[in-house]
C-alpha cells in the first residue's frame, strides 16, 4: 500500500491542470480551424490558399465555399464548390474580382484537401478569406490570411494617391559642394524620400517635412562634389508606389586656379586653336590638298584644341 497515494502532489496537480487546459485549447483551436494561417505571395505570382480537413474524408461529393472579408462591400465570393459543380464550369455567382482567376485541385479533393489557387495576385487581394464546409456535421471554418507583398514600381494612374514626380533643382554652390534640392509638392500618403548617386550610395540630406491640408510638402536638400548622375527617389510603402527624377551634374576640372596663369594659357590656347581652326578651313576648302594620314592628325589635333578651348571657358563662364 506503501506505493499509492490517493491525493496527487502539487506538482502532479499542476501536471494535470496543464495538460487539460492544453487539450482545452487543442480543441478550440480545431473548432476554430487552428487560428489564421498567413499565406505570403509577391505581387503577379499565384498564392495558393491552404484549406484542408483534418478527417481527409473526399470532398468530391460535398461543398466548400471559399469568401473574402471585405471591409465595405461586405463578404466576396471567390469560389464555390457544390459536387463537382463549380465558377469554373458554368456556375454563376462569383466576384468579379476573382473571374477567371481562381482554381481548385482536382486531384486533392479525394484527400480532404479544398485549397485554391489564385493567379497573378493583386494588391486588392490582400486580406482574410474563409474556406466553408456550411454541409459538414459540424460545420466547419477557416481563415486564411493572404498577404501580397507590393513591388515598388510607378503606380502613377493605377491607383489614387499616388506621390506625382519630385521636382529637382540645382541651388547653391557651398563650401560642402553643389547643393541640389529634391521637392515633392502634396503627397496624401506620406512618402520617403532619398538622394542617390549613379551607384545607388544614398547621400547623407537634410530633409523638411510639413503637412498643409492633409497633404505633405517635403524637401531634400544634399551636396554633390562629383560629376555623374543624381537620383531623387520617392516611395510610398504601403501603396507600393516609387517614381524618381534624374539629373546630371557635370564638374569641370579647374585648370588654374589662379586666374593671371588661367587667361596666360588660355592665350596660348586660344593662340594654338586659331592656327588650328585657319588650318582646318584651309584644308576643308582645299587650299592646301592633303592627300596623306599627316592630314587627318593635323584634324585630329584641331578637334582637341577646340574642345579643351571649350571645356576651359566653360569652366571660367
Ligand atoms: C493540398 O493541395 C495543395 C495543392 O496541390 C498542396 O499544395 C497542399 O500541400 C495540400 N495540402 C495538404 C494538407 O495536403
Ligand atoms: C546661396 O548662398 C548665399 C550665401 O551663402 C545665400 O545668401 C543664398 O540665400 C543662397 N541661395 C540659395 C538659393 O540657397
Amino acid at each position: 500500500m506503501s506505493g499509492f497515494k490517493l491525493l496527487p502532489t502539487p506538482l502532479e496537480s499542476l501536471v494535470v491542470f496543464v495538460c487539460m487546459l492544453m487539450s482545452v485549447g487543442n480543441l478550440l483551436s480545431h473548432q476554430h480551424g487552428s487560428g489564421v494561417n498567413k499565406v505570403f505571395v509577391k505581387e503577379h505570382d499565384d498564392a495558393v490558399l491552404p484549406c484542408s480537413l483534418s478527417t481527409r474524408e473526399n470532398l468530391g461529393g460535398m461543398l466548400f465555399d471559399w469568401r473574402k472579408n471585405g471591409q465595405k462591400d461586405g463578404q466576396k465570393e471567390v469560389f464555390l464548390y457544390d459536387a463537382g459543380n463549380h465558377y469554373n464550369n458554368g456556375r454563376q455567382g462569383q466576384d468579379k474580382q476573382f473571374k477567371g482567376r481562381v482554381s481548385h485541385f482536382q486531384g486533392q479533393l479525394m484527400n480532404g484537401n479544398a485549397s485554391i489557387k489564385i493567379q497573378n495576385a493583386k494588391m486588392a487581394d490582400s486580406g482574410i478569406y474563409s474556406c466553408d464546409f456550411p454541409k459538414l456535421q459540424p460545420s466547419q471554418t477557416f481563415s486564411i490570411e493572404l498577404v501580397v507583398e507590393l513591388t515598388l514600381k510607378d503606380r502613377s494612374g493605377e491607383i489614387p494617391g499616388t506621390c506625382p514626380e519630385p521636382y529637382i533643382k540645382t541651388l547653391n554652390d557651398t563650401k560642402d559642394g553643389l547643393l541640389l534640392q529634391c521637392e515633392v509638392r502634396g503627397a496624401s500618403l506620406e512618402p520617403k524620400i532619398r538622394w542617390q548617386d549613379s551607384a545607388g550610395n544614398i547621400l547623407p540630406s537634410e530633409e523638411k517635412v510639413s503637412e498643409r491640408g492633409g497633404l505633405y510638402y517635403v524637401t531634400l536638400k544634399t551636396a554633390v562634389t562629383k560629376t555623374d548622375h543624381y537620383r531623387c527617389v520617392v516611395t510610398q510603402e504601403d501603396i507600393g508606389h516609387q517614381i524618381d527624377a534624374e539629373t546630371f551634374v557635370p564638374f569641370y576640372e579647374k585648370l588654374c586656379e589662379d586666374r593671371s596663369v588661367g587667361w596666360l594659357f588660355g592665350g596660348i590656347v586660344i593662340g594654338a586653336a586659331v592656327v588650328a581652326v585657319v588650318l582646318a578651313l584651309l584644308v576643308a576648302t582645299k587650299c592646301i590638298t592633303v592627300t596623306c594620314d599627316p592630314g587627318k592628325l593635323m584634324l585630329c589635333i584641331v578637334s582637341i584644341y577646340i574642345n579643351t578651348l571649350f571645356r576651359y571657358y566653360r569652366n571660367i563662364v
